[in-house]
């Protein structure tokens, strides 16, 4: 053990000084800090209690600065912390330009950023600006007459013109997204929750509004907007009806409709074009052509885009590899030559990144979340990384309903109630894929909840904090956390492992995933068995006079075979 962490240690002092060298041939205009950063996803609501009720806070964050530093991420994207009734855990905003009293008051934001700012941490804002929340004072006056000057702030249909074509909601209890009105005759549109009305892009005054919100935040100085649901924002306002079935691919006709590009345009026009912020799109539409219209830098619109295709592959029962592999690949040969992607496998909308991707079964949760964690930070794009997944956090699997907090999941099973289905069926995919998975407080140490509260904590722990903690894996070099610790450092120091070309290696092979990066003079191979036993590969070169510069075991398998859910990381000698 200790011979190999000399190694690694070695390796990683020889990454500094090729840092310089590699970074020298990156042109100036092609690097840019949010391709290199490491944007860690922090959910405030369940990060850390400051006063004790039993809701994480700005506070609570402010105090764990130096734990975050310590993992050598550069960036935090944190969720909403705006002033909301919390319907959808504050993706449903009342005032923009106020922090929610859960979470503490400006203040706090203040002193948030400058801590942060201080340790060369940079904030990415949370932006949920296709729909408001039914009390934001907008709303409020919209829905008050049909001559109210923020009437088409939204979108109304007028009762006496008869129902409005269907239109699907994710969120609601019966999936309709237009909701009856009686005080002025009129629906409303909502394609999440019904107290998530959506906002009118075509309206000037509103986008006005929304670029002058943006310019509040950008002025504290703030890094970056990731923008909520965005590809919904424009609508096709002749309302045409949709084929029968259309719902089921919401994105297909829900996304990139009317003018959105002419907005993001002028979007960046006003605001992100005068600011150093970076912007990250939430979905990348339905095709490569999409994802690029959003993010080409010589369209000026945005940065940096998600697609979904990967992080949707896991499914209850297991998931293809070899699909996980087509769809990496495909992505990144599309952008291999322009536009810029994220890559991430969880976020606050998907269950644990180990229960999901790897095994969270003893004794291969340790050795899964540490192969998961290189596939991450060794792949092209910019690294998104979710709280909790450094200490291989699983899902808690709530069994029962009443352990639910997630508002479409409430909805949904209330749904399921009115149709009669059986919901024993429904809570076992509930415990193995709903959101409250992923929410459940942060394990700081093992004392009583978790050291996240000292109250009742909004969300019920995971039962297993006793052993999967801060505490515990900080005494421990082989922990995933101080496993995350060194390969965070592994990859800000070789602009290789962010820029480097990426190839695929033994394409078909169902149980690894091989591939090389390059750049430069600098090669490096990197291999992941996605399997609970021993696997094979096969490479077209040796890796014996290649540097191991990160393995989950004490040491690499031998040429050709790598044990359970093995990750090796080598620079090759070229
Ligand atoms: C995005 C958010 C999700 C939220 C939804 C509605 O998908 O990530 O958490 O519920 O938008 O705002």
């Amino acid at each position: 053990m200790k011979q190999f962490n000399v190694t690694l240690a070695i390796a990683v002092l020889a990454t500094f000084s090729l840092k310089f060298c590699d970074a020298q041939n990156i042109s100036d205009t092609a690097r840019k800090w949010w391709k290199e950063a490491i944007i860690y996803q922090l959910y405030p609501r369940s990060f850390k209690d400051s006063d004790g009720d039993g809701i994480g806070d700005l506070k609570g964050i402010t105090s764990k600065l130096d734990y975050l530093r310590s993992l050598g991420i550069t960036a935090i994207w944190l969720n909403p912390i705006y002033s909301s009734p919390n319907d959808d855990n504050g993706y449903d905003v009342s005032d923009y330009r106020s922090i929610m009293k859960d979470f503490g008051t400006m203040a706090d934001f203040d002193s948030l950023l400058s801590g942060m700012h201080r340790r060369g941490i940079k904030l990415v804002m949370d932006l949920v600006v296709n729909h408001s929340s039914d009390e934001h004072e907008w709303f409020k006056q919209s829905r008050s007459s049909r001559s109210n000057p923020y009437r088409n702030y939204y979108h109304w249909w007028n009762a006496e013109n008869g129902k409005p074509p269907y239109r699907f909601s994710l969120f609601d209890i019966n999936h309709d997204a237009w909701k009856y009105d009686s005080l002025t005759n009129a629906y409303y549109l909502h394609y999440f929750s019904k107290k998530q009305p959506d906002l009118n892009w075509e309206n000037p005054k509103l986008r006005s509004e929304v670029y002058d919100i943006m310019k509040f935040w950008s002025k504290k100085g703030i890094d970056g907007f990731r923008l909520d649901a965005f590809q919904f924002a424009a609508k096709d306002t002749t309302w045409p009806s949709f084929p029968v079935g259309f719902e089921k691919n919401f994105v297909k006709y829900y996304a990139m409709q009317g003018n959105i590009h002419g907005y993001l345009r002028e979007m960046n026009e006003q605001v992100l074009s005068k600011f150093d912020v970076m912007s990250v799109a939430e979905g990348a539409g339905n095709s490569f052509e999409d994802a690029h219209n959003l993010v080409d830098a010589n369209r000026h619109e945005l940065e940096i885009a998600y697609a979904f295709d990967a992080v949707d592959i896991a499914k209850q029962g297991g998931y293809s590899l070899l699909h996980l592999k087509e769809v990496f690949s495909r992505w990144d040969s599309a952008f291999a030559e322009s536009g810029w992607l994220s890559v991430f496998l969880a976020n606050h909308d998907q269950a644990r990144l180990v229960s999901r991707f790897g095994n969270d079964s003893e004794p291969f949760r340790t050795l899964s979340s540490k192969m998961l964690t290189t596939f991450i930070m060794t792949m092209r794009g910019t690294a998104f990384y979710y709280n909790g997944d450094e200490l291989g956090m699983t899902n808690a699997g709530f069994k029962n309903i009443s352990d639910y907090k997630d508002m479409p999941l409430l909805n949904e099973y209330q749904h399921q109630q009115a149709l009669h289905t059986d919901l024993n069926v429904f809570l076992q995919k509930a415990a193995f894929e709903s959101r409250d998975n992923s929410r459940t407080p942060f394990q700081w140490d093992a004392s009583a909840n978790s050291g996240f509260t000292s109250g009742t904590p909004w969300l019920k722990i995971n039962s297993n904090y006793k052993t999967i903690n801060v505490a515990s894996q900080q005494k421990d070099p082989n922990s995933p956390l101080n496993y995350f610790r060194r390969i965070t450092a592994l990859r800000a120091s070789n602009p290789v492992l962010v820029y480097g070309k990426y190839e695929i290696l033994d394409k078909t092979n169902p149980d690894v995933y091989a591939y090389t990066r390059e750049l430069n003079n600098t090669r490096w191979l990197i291999l992941l068995n996605f399997r609970a036993v021993p696997s094979t590969y096969s490479i077209p070169f040796g890796i014996a006079s290649g540097t191991l510069m990160s393995c989950n075991y004490t040491k690499a398998s031998l040429n050709g075979q790598l044990r359970p859910y093995e990750a090796s990381v080598y620079k090759l000698t070229k």
